[in-house]
């Protein structure tokens, strides 16, 4: 577990990770997270192709989830916020990024699709993910059964609420496509970042508490190769280094 002092150093040391995973493997198959913590690490990312001829044409990408329903074009779909933020700024092969199609017709055969073609890419690497503020990570609330594959889940009312900001006029949709926790676990490496004071209690859970389907984030200390970045705001409710 890395404590970076400030969201600078925590997206600098997450953009570090992953360009050491594509110099390694520039090949290498992601599964990557939207939201505001992983912005500062795009941003870098970004910067590094810019400047640094950092790479990601050979890699394939797949991100962790997408609301039910939203079309790709919807300003507040994550395919929307994943062009905005970061494909559109580097050199990906398009025809090697993959979102959830949230308004497929048959959102099960969607699931199962997805899940296929992280299976057909060979899995994972580096599985990048945030953490929400009940522990939640992709869209695996709690109680997600560490069997579970890419599917159609609903959202917990706190998550509609703080997701709420996105959508005009209410809450976040119900649903959404997941990644699952077996298909994240099976990922060879993983990279969690937190930042912000309203994550300390999240992650004195995952980190400090017990391993439990109700805090998803904790299974992540049962992985063997997963990292935690986690800004000093949010890491002042850890009372024990449990070594991960
Ligand atoms: C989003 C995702 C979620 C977020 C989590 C934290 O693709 O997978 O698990 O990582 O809700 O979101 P932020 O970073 O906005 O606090």
């Amino acid at each position: 577990m890395l404590v970076a002092d400030d969201y600078e150093a925590m997206s600098g040391a997450a953009a570090e990770l992953v360009a050491g995973q594509l110099r390694e493997k520039p090949d290498s198959v992601f599964l990557v997270p939207t939201g505001t913590t992983p912005l500062g690490m795009y941003r870098r990312l970004a910067a590094m192709h810019r400047e640094e001829g950092v790479s990601f044409a050979r890699a394939t990408f797949f991100n962790l989830d997408e609301y039910l329903g939203l079309p790709a074009d919807h300003p507040a779909s994550y395919h929307a916020y994943m062009e905005e933020n970061f494909y559109s700024r580097v050199d990906v092969d398009t025809a090697r990024v993959h979102v959830p199609r949230g308004a497929a017709p048959e959102p099960e055969a969607e699931c199962e699709r997805y899940e296929a073609a992280i299976r057909d890419a060979g899995g994972a690497d580096l599985c990048v993910l945030g953490i929400g503020r009940n522990g939640h990570i992709g869209f695996n609330e709690p109680g997600a059964p560490l069997s579970s594959r890419t599917r159609v889940v609903r959202l917990s009312e706190s998550t509609r609420e703080v997701n709420a900001v996105d959508f005009e006029g209410g809450l976040a949709p119900e649903s959404a496509i997941t990644v699952g926790m077996t298909t994240i676990l099976e990922s060879r490496t993983a990279l969690l970042l937190a930042s912000g004071a309203n994550k300390a209690a999240a992650v004195a859970a995952a980190i400090d508490g017990k391993v439990s389907e109700a805090v998803p984030a904790s299974a992540l200390r049962r992985h063997g190769r997963a990292t935690f970045i986690i800004e000093r705001v949010a890491a002042w409710r850890l009372t024990r280094n449990t070594g991960v």
